[in-house]
């Protein structure tokens, strides 16, 4: 096994921050994860996916697990289905290629989303009309405190919006080790989204496919959303906020064009983006810190930014907004 001391992470955040490890492992089997975690059980521990969606402000003083643990495997199949089990360290995107490459539907929407399959269900990605829970079946996870590999179905994880059980009640106390989703042989494609209908116009493409739709996809990522390759980043910095309907009804008096969508019992789901916009902050920069002058929901990293600058330009954001609206957001990157 691997062991590296005083390893810088740049390398493995999308943000492109410096910040470093006291020890580094690349894990690719359990038994590795479970030498490590009994061995050093007490130390403070940092399981590190893609880094896609990660903030360091901080070195980790402690160990980072890189779970590398790789593989694609077909576990059955019916006349409708394959159920196909991924490893947490495969890339997203590409397991997403690799199942359109062989027909199968259900992951065209989340095409082009950074990081790896294992932290796919803590935060259930979603886009364009889909979230993982549609194509999930089930995962294999670590559990820390009693010490056994347990398997959680699709009631097992309280998905919602950006949220699982993985999440909330039981914070780090699990580390997925692989992924199996529901595919479908014959496709539902979901081309609901307002933006991928338009995609499709633009593409001349009148019968859509799995291929094209993932094109469609494709193409509303890169001309809104900056690449990570070339400008540090991790998506959207904050969640979409939920308010309740008397919030709603008194902002959407006040602000007749702000984006509204119906969410669950009565709540209604806010665009985060446009909030920030509507506060200035649409292409602000400060150093090598900026929000995004496409998508405001993107903070940025131009350079030599660090965390802790980064950081505060999130919270200087939230709290205009808060201000302005008096609506919270809450961070969909994790901050460490
Ligand atoms: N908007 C603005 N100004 C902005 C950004 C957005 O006015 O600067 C408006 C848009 O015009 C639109 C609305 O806000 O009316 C929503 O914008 P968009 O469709 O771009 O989606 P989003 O709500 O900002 C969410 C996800 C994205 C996902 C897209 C597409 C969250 C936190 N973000 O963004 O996910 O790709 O929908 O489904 O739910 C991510 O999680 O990292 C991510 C990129």
């Amino acid at each position: 096994m691997g062991i590296e001391k005083d390893k810088s992470l740049l390398p493995y955040n999308s943000f492109h921050i410096e910040a470093r490890a006291e020890h580094f492992v690349s894990i690719t089997n359990e038994d590795q994860l479970k030498e490590i975690l009994e061995k050093e059980a007490g130390k403070a521990i940092l399981v590190l996916g893609g880094g896609s969606n990660i903030l360091f402000t901080k070195d980790v003083k402690g160990w980072v697990l890189k779970m590398d643990i790789g593989g694609i495997e077909e576990i059955k199949e019916d006349e409708q289905h394959v159920y196909v089990r991924a490893g947490a360290g495969e890339n997203w995107h590409s397991f997403v290629l690799y199942s359109i490459s062989r027909n199968w539907a259900g992951l065209e929407n989340l095409s082009l989303i950074p990081g790896n399959v294992g932290a796919a269900p803590i935060q259930n990605i979603g886009a364009y009309g889909v979230e993982l829970k549609d194509v999930f079946y089930e995962l294999q996870a670590y559990d820390r405190k009693n010490r056994k590999v347990y398997t959680f179905g699709l009631n097992d994880c309280a998905f919602g919006y950006r949220d699982s059980f993985f999440k909330s009640a039981e914070k780090n106390r699990y580390i997925i080790l692989n992924v199996t989703f529901v595919l479908n042989k014959v496709p539902v494609l979901n081309t609901s989204y307002g933006a991928i209908r338009a995609e499709l116009e633009q593409m001349e493409v009148r019968t859509p496919s799995i291929r094209s739709v993932s094109q469609a996809v494709i193409n509303i990522r890169k001309s809104k959303l900056p690449d990570p390759a070339e400008v540090g980043n991790a998506g959207s910095f904050f969640k979409n906020p939920v308010v309740d309907q008397q919030l709603f009804l008194s902002l959407s008096k006040a602000f007749p064009d702000m984006p509204a969508y119906p969410h669950e019992e009565g709540s209604v789901k806010l665009a985060a983006g446009w909030l920030i916009e509507q506060c200035g902050w649409k292409g602000y920069r400060k150093g090598d810190a900026g929000v995004h002058q496409l998508q405001s929901l993107v903070l940025v990293n131009y350079g030599h930014a660090t965390g802790k600058e980064i950081f505060d330009l999130g919270e200087a954001v939230a709290g205009s907004v808060k201000k302005k609206f008096g609506v919270v957001l809450e961070r969909e990157v994790n901050v460490w």
